[in-house]
């Protein structure tokens, strides 16, 4: 099928959504919620565009032939960022500090001009969980996008990760909401690899886990019981 994305005309083949066609033509939209390793569910509404006139979602609209799809229409965008406003104020001004390469909100923000007065808007007291070596939770950054959960069981198949909390302060929660580290999480990193915000990362080099030089545990892959020094 033909699509014609802004100037530019892409041939895509049946089921491709919006979004791929956006992509097709060279073109970037922004988006949280969507993740290419899972089936799009069309959470944020971060991702909308113009499509044939009606403001739709690029991430879960399906492409038709002779579809004309406008990216950049003002109406589209300001209701997009409207979207990512609404994000932003549950999140403290510091989710702007993480890497760009490591935050698709951050780049969201940037393509669609959100700026740090739009954070912040609630008091910020959900903590940490640093008990694990290889993954880490500032729970204050955490969007409940569900990508992690998702990720976890449906990419992973370990079923280690839920949502927990209600309203505002609903975030990610390990196992049956124990520390991290006593959770059934095997280390893949996999939901590290999918949260758009950074919520979820890795313990650097420069930032150690509060464990190191005082545990030894045992990978969670195989239960041979091969243990292994955190530091
Ligand atoms: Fe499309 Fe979230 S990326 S609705």
């Amino acid at each position: 099928m033909r699509v014609r994305v802004a100037d530019t005309a892409v041939e895509l083949a049946e089921g491709a959504t919006v979004l791929a066609a956006v992509r097709a033509a060279g073109q970037e939209v922004p988006t949280l919620c969507q993740d290419d390793r899972l089936a799009p569910v069309g959470s944020c509404r971060v991702c909308l565009v113009d499509v044939d006139g009606r403001v739709l979602p690029a991430c879960t609209t399906p492409a038709a032939d002779g579809m004309r799809v406008r990216p950049q229409e003002e109406r589209a965008r300001a209701a997009a960022r409207r979207a990512l406003e609404l994000v932003a104020a549950g999140l403290p001004e510091r989710a702007l500090a993480v890497p760009a390469d490591r935050s698709e909100l951050v780049r969201c923000c940037a393509l669609l001009g959100v700026f740090a007065g739009s954070f912040g808007a609630l008091p910020h007291r959900r903590g940490t969980d640093h008990s694990h070596p290889y993954v880490k939770l500032d729970r204050d950054l955490c969007i409940a996008c569900q990508r992690c959960v998702r990720m976890c069981a449906e990419v992973q198949g370990t079923f280690a990760l839920d949502m927990g909390g209600r309203g505002f302060d609903t975030v990610v929660v390990p196992g049956a909401g124990e520390p991290w580290v006593d959770s059934p999480c095997v280390g893949c990193g996999g939901c590290v690899d999918s949260c758009p915000t950074g919520a979820l990362s890795e313990p650097g080099l420069l930032d150690p886990s509060p464990l190191a030089g005082t545990t030894r545990t045992t990978c969670g892959y195989c239960g041979v019981g091969c243990s292994l020094d955190v530091h």
